[in-house]
């Protein structure tokens, strides 16, 4: 998909949204992700669980249909757990190949997908939505790396990974030649596995300059494991960086998310004559010269706040300048999404049910053309 521009220069009318309500509660809850081994000890470990109407949904089929199906022994049983005197069904992430096995389901990709959260405005959500986003794949069964490009971890705090402890990031891949297996850890999702930041990502930018091939380095670590993994999911840095340039190099898939303000629309028009003038440099490469530098691109509004009229006026701006790219979906400025954040884990562990997790969940099925 070849870059197009409309509307640079035309601007909102100016808002300066005072964002001082975001609650932050550092009360314990019962949701947590976890990654194996690894997770600060306050947070107890609990893997996703799927009820049998979930579960059903997943594998495309209402709940009497899988109860049927299970009677006539055409799939395994539900597992089950007794709590008091009432026997619980459940099932977990390791069932749904199984079942979708069984049932002889097609897979849910055609093709495997390496996508880039990246805008350089800073606080959009790139970090908290793309940790949940990533979760979000893996609860569908998908084989999920997160690789968090950001010095600041928050992708790695989002994923309840404590960052003080002495682990590898891409400085020792891209820099040291470590193999990239090595610096990636499991979590208890099965499903979803993350490479971390850490604070010596910091340095990697000089680091880089010296380098042979250097926007090329993060595409090659990445096609090594790319057979492991359906989706790859790479939370950017807010900065027009090496870095980031090898996550554009490596990525077929660009999010960006956006807030519906004056500032964010400014800087969507310097992420896009950024990214043309990769494109343009990049172009002798045949990859991009087939395909420009992203097979598809998405432009989704995040902290949409629809009782405002500037809110909707400038969502109005945005449809008419990205037609081409801006999502159908908006995810609304949901406290919950901030308070996930506050406890390190996706919104979508620390309530499934919110406002914020469905729009997540539907920016997932939009994307991928999911019909769920
Ligand atoms: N839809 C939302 N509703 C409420 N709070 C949100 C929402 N999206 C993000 N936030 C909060 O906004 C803050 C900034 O989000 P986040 O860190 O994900 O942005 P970012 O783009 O990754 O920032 P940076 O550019 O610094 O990397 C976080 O506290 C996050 O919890
Ligand atoms: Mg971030």
């Amino acid at each position: 998909m070849r870059l197009t521009f409309r509307g640079l220069g035309i601007f909102f009318a100016l808002k300066v949204a005072l964002n001082i309500s975001r609650a932050i509660i550092l009360k314990k809850s019962h949701h947590s992700l976890v990654l194996g081994g690894r997770l600060s000890e306050e947070r107890p470990l609990e893997a996703k669980v799927y009820q049998t109407r979930e579960f059903a949904k997943l594998l495309g089929i209402s709940k009497t249909h899988l109860l049927r199906l299970e009677n006539e022994g055409r799939v395994p049983p539900a597992r089950r757990v007794q709590r008091g005197k009432v026997e619980h069904r459940f099932y977990t992430v390791d069932d749904i190949h199984l079942y979708r096995d069984r049932l002889d389901l097609p897979p849910l990709l055609d093709r495997k997908r390496v996508q880039l959260f990246l805008n350089f405005k800073g606080g959009t959500g790139k970090s908290s939505i793309s940790s949940s986003y990533a979760y979000g794949l893996a609860e569908l069964g998908l084989q999920v790396l997160a690789i968090d490009l950001d010095p600041q971890q928050h992708m790695t705090k989002c994923l309840g990974f404590d960052p003080s402890l002495d682990i590898m990031s891409l400085f020792e891949v891209l820099i040291e030649g470590e193999n990239i297996n090595q610096a990636i850890q499991p979590t208890t999702m099965p499903t979803l596995d993350l490479l971390p930041a850490t604070l010596r990502l910091s340095i990697i930018e000089s680091r880089l300059l010296n380098k042979d091939m250097r926007e090329f380095l993060l595409k090659s670590a990445i096609d090594d494991i790319q057979k492991d993994y359906d989706v790859i999911i790479i939370d950017a840095l807010p900065t027009i960086s090496l870095l980031n340039k090898n996550a554009v190099i490596a990525a077929g898939d660009l999010l960006v998310p956006v807030l519906a303000d004056y500032l964010s629309y400014d800087g969507l028009g310097l992420l896009f004559h950024e990214l043309s003038r990769m494109e343009k440099n990049f172009s002798v490469h045949p990859e991009h010269e087939r395909r420009g530098l992203f097979e598809n691109i998405f432009i989704f509004v995040n902290q949409f706040k629809s009782n405002e009229i500037i809110a909707r006026e400038n969502l109005a701006s945005l449809q008419r300048h990205y037609t081409d790219y801006l999502t159908t979906t908006k995810i609304p400025y949901n406290t919950k999404i901030s308070q996930a954040t506050a406890m390190g884990m996706p919104v979508l562990q620390y309530d499934p049910s919110c406002r914020g997790s469905k729009c997540i969940r539907q920016l997932i099925n939009e994307v991928f053309g999911f019909e769920r």
